[in-house]
């Protein structure tokens, strides 16, 4: 889509531009539902906290979520980069009344290009409450993966309750189509290691343990179930050569 403004980043249905105090009303709609709030670091906001929100926020960091057709201020997202690690991070709310119909997907695919293609990052991520359906499926949509899972790390301050944290991530390779990681061995190179091993397996299970001392013989069962757990391994891979 179009992106030529300043600060303002456009999707077939939604433009993403600065939050105002103006938009105070729309912001607290969500900001102060506890339904909105209940997977969030925050909330639900009292006025005061809703507008030190507003007046916290960055042009070009924070967006107003603004549905194309109505000039309707529906939600709100932001993309925060970590300049020392070259990352950036996440975040988003709709408001309850306009889920479920791809807003989420289609803003998080737009941050996740504007972060790759505008900003030149070389990571990008964000973590999400575990139970998060909405938040982690607009990840998955747009190609970010489920990396970590940290148990009971977020106080879900709705439920009043300790629960899991997962981090999801997408690499600018990965958004670029390239191989994140050099490719692996070739299944030719897999089996020609099958036989190396095998080998050596073989020679090992051969030898005289009556003729080893008692730390030779514990170094050959090592080795053994060493060798054995690789040819598992291979076999995994490129099956039995
Ligand atoms: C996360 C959020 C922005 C997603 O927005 P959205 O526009 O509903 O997302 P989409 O329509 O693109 O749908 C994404 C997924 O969410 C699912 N979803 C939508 N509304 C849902 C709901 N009320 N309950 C559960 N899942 C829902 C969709 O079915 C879809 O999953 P699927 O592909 O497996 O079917 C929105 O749910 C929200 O604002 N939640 C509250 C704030 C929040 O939790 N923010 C994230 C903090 S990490």
């Amino acid at each position: 889509m179009a992106h030529n403004r300043p600060g303002i980043l456009e999707t077939e249905r939604l433009i993403l531009r600065p939050l105002a105090a103006d938009d105070f009303e729309a912001v607290h709609s969500w900001a102060g539902n506890p339904a909105n709030t209940r997977y969030m670091s925050w909330g639900p906001n009292s006025e005061d906290q809703t507008r030190e929100f507003l007046a916290a926020t960055r042009p070009g960091r924070d967006f107003a979520v603004v549905l194309r057709e109505s000039g309707a201020v529906v939600g709100s997202c932001g993309i925060y980069p970590d300049d020392a690690n070259d990352t950036g991070e996440l975040g988003w709310i709709l408001h309850q009344g306009s889920w479920g119909r791809g807003l989420g997907t289609e803003l998080g695919g737009e941050l996740i290009r504007h972060g790759f293609e505008d900003l030149g990052l070389r990571r990008i991520q964000a973590p999400c409450a575990a139970v998060n359906h909405g938040s982690y499926r607009v990840m998955e949509h747009n190609g970010m993966r489920r990396e970590a899972l940290h148990r009971k790390a977020l106080w879900a301050r709705v439920d009043k309750e300790w629960i899991d944290l997962a981090v999801y991530a997408i690499l600018a390779d990965e958004y670029h189509g390239r191989p994140a990681r050099a490719p692996g061995p070739t299944k030719a190179e897999l089996q020609e290691a099958h036989r190396a091993l095998s080998s050596t397996l073989h020679k090992c299970e051969k030898m005289d343990r009556a003729r080893l001392g008692k730390s030779q013989r514990t170094l050959l069962e090592r080795r053994i179930a060493a060798l054995g757990s690789a040819l598992w391994l291979i076999e995994r891979e490129c099956g039995t050569p």
